[in-house]
Formats: C-alpha cells, sequence, structure tokens
C-alpha cells in the first residue's frame, strides 16, 4: 500500500500501521479502557441524517469561516497533538507547513517536539498552543510568555486532562516518551527500518517547550501516563482557567468542555471559544461523544462563544453534520494523524485535500454555497 492508495482516513490508518511500529501505532490508535467512548466519537455521527435541497445553482461555493478571529479556509482545524516527531522525523513542522498551504488552523501541543518559536517562524497561518497547566509554575509562565513573544494567535487550555486516562494498548506495549526499544517490540522495530532509521538517526528527539524546566519526557523516559500523573497541576480549577486567561490575554480556548454548565462557565471567564471534546476518546471511557452532547451546548450558549467539535471525525460529512448542528467549525487530532505518520507533510496534504474534496462535494450535493447555510433544519435525528 503506498500514499495515493489512500483515499479516505481509514486508509492513512493502514498505511500508518504498515510503517509504525507497534508501540508506536498503538499510542496514536489507542484510547482509554474498552474504547467506547473512541468509537462512540465516530458513530455518533451515524444517528443524523442530512436533508439536501436540490437545483440551488452550486456552481461556486464558499467553505471559509471565521475562528477566533481569523479566516480559515474550510470550516476544520488540526487539533494539538504530542509527540509527533515520534511519528515522522518531521513532526509539528509537516503540519505546520501543510495547514498553512491550506489555509486552516493547527495546534501544537506542550508536549509538541519543535518550538513554539520555530513553529511561529515556519508559518503565518493560524495557529494555537495548547497548554498543559504543570505543577511546575515558573513553566506554565514560560510557555504563555514564549506564545505571546512568538505571537500565536490562540491558546487552548486543556481541561480534560487531569490525571492520564488509562490506556491499555499503551500499557502493553511499554510506550514511553522519548520511545525506547523495548524487547517485546523488537521485530516490529526491525521489520520497519525506515521508522527505525528515521528514529536513531534523524533530528534528536526534544520537547523543547518544557525541557528548560523539565527532563521527564525528552531527557529522561517516562510513560505518559506517568507524565501526566507526576506533572500536571491535579488542583486546576476555574479560578487557575481565569488567571490563565488574563495572563494570556489573547484569543483563549478551552479544550475538553462536555457539559452544559461547564460551557456557561466558560463564557463566564471570557474564553473566546469551547473545544467540545474527549480528547479523542484517551481520557474518560464512558463519556458522552461530543457530537451527542453538541445540541445542549449550542442551546445554552450558541452565539455566546465559539463552540468547536473536537473528535470523531474522519468525513467531509462529519463536519457538515457538526456545522449544521451549531458548531463553528470542526476539529480532529487522527484525521492528520495516521497521514503525518504515513508520509510526512504530503501524507498530511493529502488527508486534507480529501476533506476538503470531501466538504466541498458534501456542500454542493446539500444545495448550500456557504457554511452558513449549514442550519438544524438540514438534519434530522434517526
Ligand atoms: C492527542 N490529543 C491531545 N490533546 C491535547 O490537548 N494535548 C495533547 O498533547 C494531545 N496529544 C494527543 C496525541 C495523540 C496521539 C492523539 C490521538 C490525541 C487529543 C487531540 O487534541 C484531539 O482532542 C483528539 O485527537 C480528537 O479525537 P480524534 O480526532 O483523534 O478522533
Ligand atoms: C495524549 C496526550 C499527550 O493524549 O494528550 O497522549
Amino acid at each position: 500500500m503506498k500514499l495515493t492508495d489512500c483515499h479516505n482516513i481509514d486508509d492513512f490508518r493502514r498505511l500508518a500501521k504498515q510503517r509504525l511500529p507497534w508501540p508506536v501505532f498503538d499510542y496514536i490508535d489507542g484510547a482509554a479502557d474498552d474504547e467506547i467512548t473512541k468509537a462512540r466519537n465516530t458513530s455518533a455521527f451515524d444517528e443524523v441524517d442530512l436533508v439536501p435541497n436540490v437545483l440551488a445553482g452550486v456552481g461556486t461555493i464558499d467553505t471559509s469561516c471565521s475562528i477566533m478571529g481569523r479566516k480559515s479556509a474550510l470550516p476544520l482545524m488540526l487539533s494539538p497533538t504530542a509527540l509527533q516527531r515520534a511519528f515522522h522525523r518531521d513532526g509539528e513542522r509537516a503540519v505546520a507547513k501543510a495547514a498553512e498551504k491550506f489555509g486552516v488552523w493547527f495546534g501544537i501541543s506542550s508536549l509538541a517536539t519543535h518550538s513554539i518559536e520555530e513553529i511561529a517562524e515556519l508559518t503565518s497561518g493560524p495557529k494555537l498552543f495548547q497548554l498543559y497547566v504543570h505543577k511546575d509554575k515558573g513553566l506554565n509562565a514560560s510557555m504563555i510568555e514564549r506564545c505571546q513573544a512568538a505571537k500565536f494567535d490562540a491558546i487552548a487550555l486543556t481541561v480534560d486532562t487531569i490525571v492520564s486516562g488509562k490506556r491499555e494498548r499503551c500499557l502493553r506495549s511499554g510506550f514511553t516518551t522519548p520511545p525506547r526499544f523495548t524487547a517485546s517490540a523488537l521485530w516490529s522495530y526491525a521489520t520497519r527500518p525506515r521508522w527505525t532509521l528515521d528514529y536513531v538517526f534523524g533530528p534528536k528527539f526534544r520537547l523543547p517547550n518544557l525541557d528548560a524546566h523539565v527532563q521527564e519526557g525528552s531527557g529522561k523516559a517516562v510513560s505518559i501516563q506517568d507524565y501526566f500523573n507526576t506533572m500536571l497541576d491535579v488542583d486546576m480549577d476555574w479560578d487557575t482557567a481565569a488567571r490563565i486567561r488574563q495572563d494570556w490575554g489573547g484569543k483563549f480556548a478551552l479544550k475538553g468542555v462536555m457539559s452544559v454548565a461547564d460551557a456557561r462557565r466558560a463564557v463566564e471567564i471570557g474564553a473566546d471559544a469551547i473545544m467540545i471534546s474527549n480528547h479523542g476518546g484517551r481520557q474518560l471511557d464512558g463519556s458522552r461523544a461530543p457530537f451527542d452532547q453538541l445540541r445542549e451546548i449550542v442551546d445554552e450558549v450558541g452565539g455566546e462563544i465559539e463552540i468547536i467539535l473536537d473528535g470523531g471525525v474522519r468525513r467531509g460529512t462529519h463536519v457538515l453534520k457538526s456545522l449544521a448542528a451549531g458548531a463553528t467549525a470542526a476539529s480532529g487530532g487522527r484525521l492528520y494523524l495516521y497521514a503525518l505518520a504515513a508520509a510526512g507533510q504530503p501524507g498530511v496534504e493529502r488527508a486534507v485535500n480529501i476533506l476538503k474534496e470531501e466538504i466541498e462535494r458534501a456542500m454542493r450535493l446539500m444545495g448550500v454555497t456557504s457554511v452558513d447555510q449549514l442550519t438544524p433544519d438540514r438534519l434530522r435525528w434517526r
């Protein structure tokens, strides 16, 4: 299988599986406990049907929208994800360049393998920094200041990761950051020489947004579970979020809001956006899918705050359904991560282009010429 054989996100997943050692693939693909929430995140879209209008004159369509004050060519964002250098030697650089090319937002994680400054230098496109609040207060302040100096467009504070989800695939594989060669996976590393040689001889694996403050994760190998459980601030609360919002001063999103009450509080602390998300099912298994929860939140705070649906998106029609149910945009991680792992920047570009074409095609088939025409009456719940 090669890149040109990939026609949908699942195809990239299969190619990534071929190319990555299994502990790395399972880190991306895996989720918490029984992975029920991860599966539901995508299957939730099947509960709803699109109702097309015909004869609408759809020769010219406009797929653009505005997200946190910047124009986006598509109502689609690339969510922040950690450790990208472990998936492909170009890591976040590849994603940043692909996002710029398509005029869409992307995010880098606190646990990114390229620095805030390097990413800012690479692209003037819309970009956010995802903040994990650490116990080390100096580290938190430093990340915010670096984002200010580098003129990042937004910070997304992740609020669903107070402790790590129980990721059983990672428990079995012994996946760590930086990745280590474990005995049980040696055959897998040996039979994926392209990945292994790139990892060993390519750019050194670092977490440059935090390694001046903490050793864990780059100097010292730890599991993501241990990293979260020892490094992050379990006492983080609404005051913490409000303070960060103030210290940062720029566009601000809360990532991982699921309840109506929390969406209301996000409005109250002056957040510009919420990302309705369960972290791709990697945290609380059994929690509701973002798409299932979207309508309630739109009913409560729609029009007062931007609402980004994050998780489970694998198709252009999933994006359309999200918008019709009231989201400002849809966002996802694995939708570009499999492609990054499969083929670097050309892979991410191909994945985003497939979604772009699916969005355009579906808009035409729905008889809409702009994204604001996707309204609730264009959907029927089964
Ligand atoms: C993530 N996600 C994530 N979120 C975050 O706030 N900080 C992070 O560092 C990461 N890292 C990360 C790594 C990997 C491998 C994955 C798959 C996900 C969650 C991510 O931003 C997003 O919420 C989910 O990926 C959404 O679900 P889908 O689109 O993957 O189904
Ligand atoms: C994850 C992180 C790092 O989901 O947020 O693995």
